[in-house]
C-alpha cells in the first residue's frame, strides 16, 4: 500500500489554507444526517440488509470515510443516499436521510431526487468510463451537467466547464473540453469526473473508491486535488474506500462497516491511535506500509476468514466467526453501536460495536 499510514490532518480548520471567518465557523454543521438506515437487496434465496440500520452525520468541510472489505456495505450506503440502488432489487426499507436545505432523500420522488443528483449531491465512481458516455466530448458532458440544473445559455456553461477543467488541473482546458474520454488518460478522466461534480457546487461530493483504479502517483495527484477542492469549496466528502492509507490521508472521522454495520466510528487520529473494535485492529494490521515499520521481511498480517454472507450472518456479533478475541458473549448477542467504556478522553467522540468495550 503506497499510502503514509500516519494521519494527516486533512482539517480545513487546521489547514494553513483554510478561509478564514463564515466557512470556518460553519464547520461543525450537519450537513447530511443519515439516521437507522437499513436498506434490502432482494436477491435469491431470500432478501438481504445490504445496510443495516447504519447512522452518521456529515459535517459541513469534512471528509467523512468509509472503510471495510469487500462486501460489507459501503457502496450500498452511498447508492441508497444518491437514490441509485439497483433496480427492482433495492429498497431502503427503514431510516432516514436529512440533507440540510432539502428534506429527508429516503422519502423524496424520483423527479426531485434527479433535481437533488448533480446539484446538491453529486458522486464519483471507481471507473470514470462507466459515468461518462463515449460518444460525447468531455465538455458536452459537463455543460450538460450544467445546463441540468443551472438556467444557464451555452456560451456561459462552456465558460464555467472551462473553469472546472482548469480549477481540477487539466492542462489546455479549452483544448480539452473538445476531447473524448478515451482520449484521456485514467487520471484524466477522473479530473473530469471531479469537474463534473463539483461544476454545480454541491452540499455534498459521495466518492466511491476514486483512486482505486489508478497508479500511485496519479492517486496521490487526485487525492490532494480533492483536498484542494474541499478546501477551497467547503464541499463535504463521503470518502468510501478499502484503503486506511487514503482514509489517513484524507479524513478527519472514519466508520467501519463490517457486513452491512457500523462497527466503529472514530476521528481518524483515534483509530489510528487507538482502534478499539478487533475488527479495525485486523484492518490496520494488514496494512503493508505500517507493516513494514516493524521490519521489511515481516509477513503482511490477513484477517483469518472471509465476510460472512449476509443471508448466513454468525448469531451475536457479526464478526465473532473472524474475532481473535471472540467469547461467549459474542455468540449470544449483537453488541450495540456505543460510546466505549474504556477510551478515555476520546470516549465522547467514538463510537464501537464490540462486548469487549461496552460492557454493561
Ligand atoms: N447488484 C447486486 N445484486 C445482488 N447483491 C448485491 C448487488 N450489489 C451488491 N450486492 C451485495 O450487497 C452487499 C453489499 O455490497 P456493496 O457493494 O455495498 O459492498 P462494498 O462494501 O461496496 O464492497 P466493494 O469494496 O467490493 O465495493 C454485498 O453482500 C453484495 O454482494
Ligand atoms: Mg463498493
Amino acid at each position: 500500500m503506497p499510502t503514509s499510514p500516519a494521519p494527516t490532518d486533512g482539517h480545513p480548520v487546521s489547514s494553513p489554507h483554510a478561509p478564514a471567518g463564515a466557512f470556518a465557523e460553519e464547520i461543525g454543521r450537519s450537513v447530511l444526517t443519515v439516521k437507522g438506515l437499513t436498506t434490502e437487496l432482494r436477491v435469491e434465496g431470500g432478501p438481504i440488509q445490504a445496510v443495516k440500520d447504519v447512522s452518521f452525520d456529515l459535517r459541513a468541510g469534512e471528509t467523512l470515510g468509509i472503510v471495510g472489505e469487500s462486501g460489507c456495505g459501503k457502496s450500498m450506503t452511498a447508492l441508497s443516499i444518491m437514490g441509485l440502488l439497483p433496480r427492482p432489487i433495492g429498497k431502503i426499507v427503514t431510516g432516514s436521510i436529512m440533507l440540510e436545505d432539502v428534506g429527508d432523500l429516503a422519502q423524496l420522488p424520483e423527479a426531485r431526487m434527479k433535481a437533488v443528483r448533480g446539484d446538491d449531491v453529486s458522486m464519483i465512481f471507481q471507473e470514470p468510463m462507466t459515468s461518462l458516455n463515449p460518444v460525447f466530448t468531455v465538455g458536452f458532458q459537463i455543460c450538460e451537467a450544467i445546463q441540468t440544473h443551472r438556467p444557464v445559455g451555452r456560451t456561459a456553461a462552456r465558460a464555467k466547464a472551462v473553469e472546472m477543467l482548469d480549477l481540477v488541473g487539466i492542462p489546455l482546458p479549452e483544448l480539452r473540453f473538445d476531447s473524448y474520454p478515451h482520449q484521456l488518460s485514467g487520471g484524466m478522466r477522473q479530473r473530469v469526473m471531479i469537474a463534473m461534480a463539483l461544476a454545480c457546487e454541491p452540499k455534498i461530493m459521495l466518492a466511491d473508491e476514486p483512486t482505486t483504479a489508478l497508479d500511485v502517483t496519479i492517486q496521490a495527484q487526485i487525492l490532494n486535488l480533492m483536498n484542494r477542492l474541499k478546501r477551497e469549496t467547503g464541499t463535504s466528502i463521503l470518502l468510501i474506500t478499502h484503503d486506511l492509507g487514503v482514509i489517513a490521508k484524507m479524513a478527519q472521522r472514519v466508520l467501519v462497516m463490517y457486513a452491512g454495520v457500523v462497527v466503529e466510528e472514530a476521528p481518524v487520529r483515534s483509530l489510528f491511535g487507538q482502534p478499539l473494535h478487533p475488527y479495525t485492529v485486523g484492518l490496520l494490521k494488514s496494512m503493508p506500509s505500517a507493516n513494514r515499520r516493524s521490519g521489511p521481511r515481516q509477513r503482511l498480517h490477513t484477517i483469518q476468514g472471509v465476510v460472512p454472507s449476509l443471508n448466513a450472518l454468525p448469531r451475536g456479533c457479526r464478526y465473532s466467526d473472524r474475532c481473535p478475541d471472540v467469547h461467549d458473549r459474542c455468540r449470544q448477542a449483537e453488541p450495540p453501536l456505543a460510546a466505549p467504556d474504556d477510551a478515555g478522553d476520546t470516549a465522547t467522540a467514538r463510537k464501537v460495536r464490540c462486548w469487549l468495550h461496552c460492557k454493561t
